[in-house]
């Protein structure tokens, strides 16, 4: 079954438009859980505009399911993933001027950083997770740091402007998974996934998480995060029904 883990980080967002203490991300958390979320996904930016230190010691004490931490490497929030040892980290690039993460991770470059880096949330149990473009280059990078799993980012799907864009940006994603399997790395996707486009991705065989924030968050505020969530799950439930039969026709087909 393919997991959905919900971010939260835009519960905070909408708290910090008034620097009040409403609505908590631990309280959408709690919803999310009880909706079926199979996960949790914050980030703690340096900037920390949305999720804050507290919001983070406060997920890691309620979160029941697996709580995943999106971070940058800046020493002083590697220092508070290690002290908190989410489930697993997801190391992304961050920059201040920036909307939101755009692009993946630049692992060829920073391999000689990250491989150590890797080894010490390794160390204290915490799985990791790169957030990188589909790149052949990137993914055999990834794995040769040793992380357990690459976040293959969707962006250049969602942000397609044309069909054929859209194919082609499939097409890149599909191959990475199957790159990705082939350096044994387990492979997870997010990023600009709605309700609207997230069923073709859902449908790549072989992608077991999604982390998907801004679209389920935005449907929450008009119908409640359990509603919203639910929506989301179906969704990924069909896709899963689809890699069944897909496995199923392949068993009645006759040995050739
Ligand atoms: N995955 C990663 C690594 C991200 O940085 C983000 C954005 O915080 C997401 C998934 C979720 O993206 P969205 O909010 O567009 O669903």
């Amino acid at each position: 079954m393919l997991k959905l883990n919900v971010n939260i980080d835009h519960v905070a967002t909408l708290r910090q438009a008034r620097r009040t203490d409403e609505p908590d991300p631990a309280w959408a958390a709690t919803q999310a859980e009880l909706a079926g979320a199979d996960g949790i996904t914050f980030h703690l930016r340096e900037d920390r505009r949305h999720i804050n230190d507290r919001d983070a010691e406060v997920l890691k004490q309620v979160v029941a399911t697996k709580l995943n931490m999106e971070m940058s490497t800046d020493a002083g929030i590697v220092k508070i993933a290690m002290r908190l040892k989410p489930d697993q980290v997801t190391l992304v690039p961050e920059r201040r001027q920036e909307l939101t993460t755009e692009g993946g991770l630049d692992v060829v470059r920073n391999a000689k950083r990250l491989k150590p880096l890797v080894k010490r949330f390794k160390g204290v149990g915490v799985a990791t997770s790169a957030f990188i473009e589909p790149a052949e280059t990137q993914i055999r990078a990834a794995a040769e740091c040793g992380f357990d799993a690459v976040e293959l980012w969707t962006g250049g799907y969602a942000h397609a402007k044309t069909p054929r864009a859209r194919t082609n940006a499939l097409d890149t994603l599909i191959e990475g998974v199957d790159r990705a399997h082939d350096f044994g790395l387990d492979v997870h996707a997010g990023h600009g996934l709605t309700y609207r486009n997230v069923a073709p991705v859902a449908w790549i065989p072989g992608i077991t998480d999604f982390n998907i924030g801004h679209s389920i968050i935005a449907r929450s505020v008009l119908v409640g995060i359990r509603e919203a969530v639910q929506e989301m799950r179906r969704l990924l439930e069909t896709a899963s029904h689809h890699h069944m039969a897909i496995v199923e026709a392949d068993d009645l087909l006759p040995d050739r």
